[in-house]
């Protein structure tokens, strides 16, 4: 508990799950991979429902809200409310161990004050408060989605269907490896990982992807992954570079690249041969890729950390393929990345929209006649996808949009048929958006 809500505290700093352990483990010096599991499951799930345990918590709280307590009392009545309603403890089993934690660490008025919470909490009968509610925020809080999202999402693919999704979402997401075939083809990773006690099978899509169905530990440990014979990625990320289709000695422009995942399976399918130009803003994530590069032996990565929009080229040198994986709402990944349900809104995909577009002007710039542009998201929004690609073929006619083949999801939205969406509820993947462009000769 105590571990789990230092944890907590880290992520709404603004860490991720797995950084914020790494942090608290090495602070508290735990070493036991298998308690590290543990805190990292409870923590990922009780994120994945953090508005409906808000919403109790804050039926209980008098004259003030659970965005103004202290830190820490947040997380620890975030991680009580969790156990009680998700895992069937009983209050006796989790209250009197959470107010302890608070008294020890913040004092007894503290502790006092979280112990009334917890005994309003008891009291208070919750459908009383739930019939008052609309539709979608009851959807929402059952489904655990704001609900803002339950309503985009019913008028973008239907009741039914945004039902189907949302339940997706709260289920254990699938893993997938993109085996670096480099280094290693897919039967013998198969069989090594056997060995390692980590159980995968072959994808009837992608050649180079394996579905994990089984690990008994983080597959971060094992020594596969330490040698570089595979990364993980998701099935709808590897597609990408599936419908890029770099060839050897192209010369590739990567301008959102980092960590990595798809500048190094580029390498891959360029069998080490000619050049990618792999740029991104963001310094922490570049030294991701950097390492990831380098435990994969891709050698023919040229990282280069800049705001892709100012880069410029010499006519003569323009890039047989572009690709641009943008910065997004990451609306298709609230599976794997439920940490993002909380912090995406309306404003921010506005925002992102036009970064969105910026990064599509200046890029589509740098392509050759007759070469290749993708944009990519896994954001599941129309804003963020169709409405870009729309937009830029009406001001762009010396782009067309060509199929996104391999085809394994379903058609894009608004007539753009050749572009290619996938979604977690259909495909069993991250919700992605991919759409390829040819600059005509
Ligand atoms: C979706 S992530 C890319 C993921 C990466 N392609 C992969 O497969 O591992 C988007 C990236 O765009 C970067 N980014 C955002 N704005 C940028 C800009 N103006 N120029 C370059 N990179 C940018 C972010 O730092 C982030 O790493």
């Amino acid at each position: 508990m105590n571990l789990a809500s230092h944890a907590l505290s880290e992520i709404e700093k603004g860490q991720s799950a797995r950084l914020a352990l790494k942090k608290i483990s090495s602070k508290y010096n735990i070493t036991d991979w298998k308690l590290r599991s543990k805190v990292h499951a409870i923590i990922l799930e009780t994120i994945r429902r953090l508005n409906y345990i808000d919403w109790v918590i804050n039926i209980s709280l008098k004259g003030t809200s659970i965005s103004q307590l202290h830190p820490y009392i947040r997380s620890i009545l975030r991680l009580a409310v969790y156990h009680l309603k998700f895992l069937s403890l009983r209050s006796s089993q989790i209250f009197p161990v959470s107010v302890r934690i608070i008294a020890k660490k913040l004092g007894k008025k503290d502790a006092r004050f979280v112990k009334a919470i917890f005994q309003e909490i008891e009291r208070k009968d919750l459908t009383i408060y739930f019939m008052r509610l609309s539709e979608s925020e009851r959807i929402g809080l059952q489904l655990f989605h704001p609900t803002w999202f339950v309503r985009y999402l019913f008028r973008l693919i239907g009741r039914s269907e945004a039902l189907k999704l949302m339940k997706t979402n709260i289920s254990p997401p699938h893993q997938h490896i993109r085996v670096n075939t480099l280094k290693i083809d897919p039967d013998m990773l198969q069989r090594k990982l056997s060995e390692e006690k980590i159980i995968v099978s072959t994808d009837s899509d992608l050649f180079d992807v394996l579905n994990v169905k089984k690990a008994q530990r983080p597959l971060v440990h094992s020594s596969c992954y330490k040698k570089g014979f595979f990364y993980i990625q998701n099935k709808a990320s590897a597609l990408v570079t599936h419908i890029l289709n770099p060839q050897e000695n192209d010369f590739v422009l990567d301008t959102c690249a980092a960590p990595g995942g798809k500048t190094t399976h580029i390498g891959q399918f360029m069998k080490n041969k000619g050049l990618i130009i792999a740029l991104d803003s963001s310094s922490k994530r570049m030294r991701e890729l950097i390492k990831t590069s380098q435990r994969q032996a891709i050698k023919i990565i040229q990282p280069l950390l800049i705001d892709s929009r100012s880069v410029t080229f010499i006519p003569e040198k323009l890039f047989d393929k572009v690709l641009i994986d943008a910065p997004c709402s990451s609306t298709g990944a609230f599976w794997s990345r439920p940490s993002r349900k909380w912090t995406v809104n309306k404003r921010l995909i506005k925002w992102l929209c036009q970064i969105q577009w910026s990064l599509m002007e200046h890029a589509s710039g740098l392509v050759r006649p007759g070469g290749i542009l993708v944009y990519s998201t896994c954001s599941l929004t129309i804003e963020e996808n169709e409405m870009i690609i729309e937009r830029f073929l009406k001001l762009n006619p010396d782009f067309r949009l060509t199929d996104a083949t391999p085809f394994i999801g379903v058609h894009g939205f608004r007539g753009l048929n050749q572009c290619q969406r996938l979604f977690p509820q259909i495909n069993n993947t991250d919700g992605f958006f991919i759409a390829k462009l040819t600059r005509r000769m």
